[in-house]
């Protein structure tokens, strides 16, 4: 078990993290050495907390003491009897039971369990892998789910992805087995995400999904885990809806609200299903809008008539208005009524509030992004920046084929979306023959060493929009490459990038 002892001396003690805890995470994460005071009138901790009692302590060498055992949580101290306690359950207000003493009691930072306070994720994937910190409690969120034992597993299920489609080295192999039994296994060990199966019934298991676009070219299903949702926790402002989370932005242009949802981790509401528009009249009841009509994420700046939500899918039998839409080309984003009943309406004008969806962590904003070209002046870092008013650019007047802007993400991901927001001021055109890939190597992303996905053909979107795309299948990588095929010129206002970190698993 690694521990990492005598990394601090308080009061004269050798003083640790807390234990069952890898101390790599820990060297991380100093603030395991550090307290929350709970108020002075709180009171003292319930009898029913088992509790180490120490006299003849000053505070600061009680302190040292629950520093010095690695599975102390807390302890309280008394001034006028020098009494401290030691605990090993987290002191909360809930703990506490009124009491006349003068104890203050403190609670250690940096390691909590689920359904603990926390002020970063960190404090919670310490001592629980997966958890993350969300309205201020730890819990599993997101990709995670509570695995009925204290601790996170995998949210999700596998999907079927071909034959021979990975690649890497394998985990281990089983033999006899089904699918039902491959699938059992693999979903309960937090280093698989994939695994073949034979026709003899043997089982490969893997801690990558698909990682190129060659594949093994064995004769083998594939199947690989499919995460609920990508990693990340919504903004504060984002309220629980449908399964998502939802949040409504002061009145703006259609365009200005598609470039502050991308700012959250989110894109205009894109769910243009009758009965789902219909229902949002429950949610506006109590969350209002600052106008009667609200942008949602649904758009014909294309082609005039061609309707495309902003996840990329094209539309029709839609709920509109009576007389809807009428606008023709000088109305090209989507409004909607309190009744849930869409209108078409211009996306430039500020006189719409906007209703966003949560998507995930943008997992490329502020990570280093480079070009196979020189820039402009603008620097390929734009494309990464999370401001969609940035952009990117590539310099002209060179032979070089295709045009490619790479992102690193720091660490393997299992890549599920992507966000591409075009640029923002001009020439929003400029986004046919686009090509975005997923790779291993931070130059090489031919078949072997990266996977599609998704290809852009044809023109998909007019000036400073954002759209997203789901991969053609999750694909992992710790690169994420758009390269412009057949053309001089390579803008774009911004790249966010959704999916699932293989660390935060435990691969
Ligand atoms: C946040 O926590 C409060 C109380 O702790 C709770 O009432 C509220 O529903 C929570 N919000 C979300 C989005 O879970
Ligand atoms: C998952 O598989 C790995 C590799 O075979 C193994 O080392 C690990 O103990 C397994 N974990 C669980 C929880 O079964
Ligand atoms: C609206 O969309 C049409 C194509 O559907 C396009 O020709 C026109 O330029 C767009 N208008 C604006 C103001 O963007």
């Amino acid at each position: 078990m690694p521990l990492l002892w005598l990394l601090l001396l308080f009061c004269g003690q050798q003083v640790s993290a807390a234990s069952a805890v890898p101390a790599e995470r820990v060297l991380q994460s100093t603030n395991v050495y550090s307290f929350d005071a709970l108020p002075a009138d709180s009171g003292s901790l319930s009898a029913s907390v088992p509790v180490t009692q120490l006299a003849g302590l000053g505070d600061c060498q009680c302190r040292a003491r629950c520093l010095s055992q690695s599975t102390c949580r807390g302890y309280g101290h008394s001034v006028s009897t020098s009494s401290c306690l030691l605990t090993e359950l987290l002191p909360t207000p809930e703990r506490m039971e009124p009491g006349t003493a003068d104890w203050r009691w403190y609670a250690r930072r940096g390691v909590r369990l689920l359904g603990e306070p926390c002020a970063a994720d960190r404090d919670c994937s310490l001592l629980v892998t997966g958890a993350t910190c969300f309205n201020s409690t730890c819990g599993c969120h997101g990709p995670v789910e509570e695995d009925g034992s204290g601790g996170c597993r995998k949210a999700g299920r596998f999907i079927a992805v071909g034959t021979g489609q990975l690649t890497g080295q394998p985990l281990w192999e089983q033999s006899g087995a089904s699918v039902n039994e491959c699938s059992a296994v693999c979903a309960a060990n937090r280093t698989c995400l994939a695994f073949d199966l034979m026709s003899d019934g043997t089982c490969t298991f893997y801690s990558e999904g698909i990682t190129s676009g060659a594949g093994s070219g064995r004769d083998v299903q594939s199947f690989v885990w499919s995460f609920r949702q990508p990693d990340g926790n919504p903004p504060q402002s984002y309220v629980p809806w449908d399964g998502g989370f939802l949040n409504v932005l002061p009145a703006t242009t259609g365009l200005q609200a598609a470039g502050a949802c991308f700012s959250d981790g989110a894109i205009l509401y894109p769910n243009m299903a009758p009965e789902k528009l219909a229902n949002l009249r429950t949610f506006f009841a109590d969350h209002p809008a600052s106008s009667d009509l609200v942008l949602v994420g649904m758009e014909d700046m294309v082609r005039e008539g061609v309707f495309v939500t902003s996840d990329g899918r094209e539309v029709t039998d839609l709920a509109w208005d009576a007389g809807e839409p009428n606008g023709g080309g000088g109305e090209n984003c989507t409004v909607i009524t309190q009744a849930g009943l869409l209108h078409d309406a211009p996306c430039t004008t500020a006189q719409y509030s906007a209703l966003c969806q949560y998507v995930g962590e943008n997992l490329a904003v502020g990570r280093h992004a480079w070009m196979n070209t020189p820039s402009t002046p603008q620097s390929p870092a734009n494309g990464a920046d999370g401001d969609v008013e940035t952009f990117v650019d590539n310099k002209h007047d060179l032979a070089v084929r295709p045009l490619t802007w790479t992102v690193d993400l720091g660490a393997p991901v299992q890549v599920t979306s992507v966000l591409y927001a075009s640029r923002a001021d001009c020439c929003p055109m400029r986004n046919r023959f686009l090509e975005i890939r997923v790779g291993s190597h931070p130059t090489l992303f031919d078949e072997q060493n990266s996977v599609r996905c998704v290809s852009l053909h044809k023109h998909f979107m007019l000036q400073a929009y954002a759209r997203m795309f789901r991969c053609e299948t999750p694909v992992t990588g710790r690169y994420v490459r758009v390269a412009r095929h057949r053309r001089r010129v390579f803008q774009f206002g911004e790249l966010a990038v959704f999916g699932n970190r293989l660390a935060t698993i435990g691969a």
